[in-house]
């Protein structure tokens, strides 16, 4: 199975510095995006640095943002890409885009489902699990591709997916 790696951003490592890092890119983009898709942005960029949207953090979202705190939870659940919840240690990202769904995504998907026996947004009990959909992630010629954090696995059947989920678990129990 094909493995190729991507430079992820950095991320910062603890939670005073991703909000730093938040209420600098708050004020950076203020004067730049229109104020419609000013709150998606900052929406996107928090899931970027925490994995999901934090309550508190939120709330300090909207401190600096100077909304109320509902019409950014108004916003958050109206869009499935963002995690209301923490996701699991490793998050696996299916993409459905036309390629990799032509060569199989859907039969992939399934088979991720059913071997973690969770849906799309969901956890898995043991917490080492999460799995949310994708659009193209840039690796067509590798179709189909599952990103599991921040490495793209492609040229993927249901049963090399199962293969490499188990792999993961194995490391874990190390
Ligand atoms: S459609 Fe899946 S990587 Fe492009």
């Amino acid at each position: 199975m094909a493995t190729t790696e991507t430079t992820g951003k950095t991320t910062p490592a603890t939670d005073d510095e991703r909000l730093a890092q938040l209420k600098e890119y708050i004020a950076e983009t203020r004067e730049k995006e229109n104020p419609d898709s000013f709150l998606i942005a900052v929406l996107h960029r928090c899931q970027e640095l925490y994995g999901y949207l934090p309550v508190e953090v939120m709330d300090e979202v909207a401190d600096a943002m100077e909304i109320p705190t509902a019409r950014i939870w108004g916003v958050a659940t109206f869009y499935h890409y963002f995690n209301l919840t923490p996701p699991g240690q490793h998050v696996i990202s299916v993409c459905l885009g036309t390629a990799c769904y032509v060569r199989g995504a859907g039969q992939l998907l399934q088979a991720i489902k059913d071997e973690l026996k969770i849906d799309v947004g969901e956890v898995t009990e043991d917490g080492l699990f999460s799995l949310q959909p994708a659009r193209c992630l840039g690796a067509c010629g590798l179709a189909p591709v599952v990103m599991i954090d921040d490495k793209i696995h492609g040229e993927l059947t249901p049963k090399k997916m199962v293969q490499l989920i188990n792999q993961f678990r194995r490391q874990a129990k190390k």
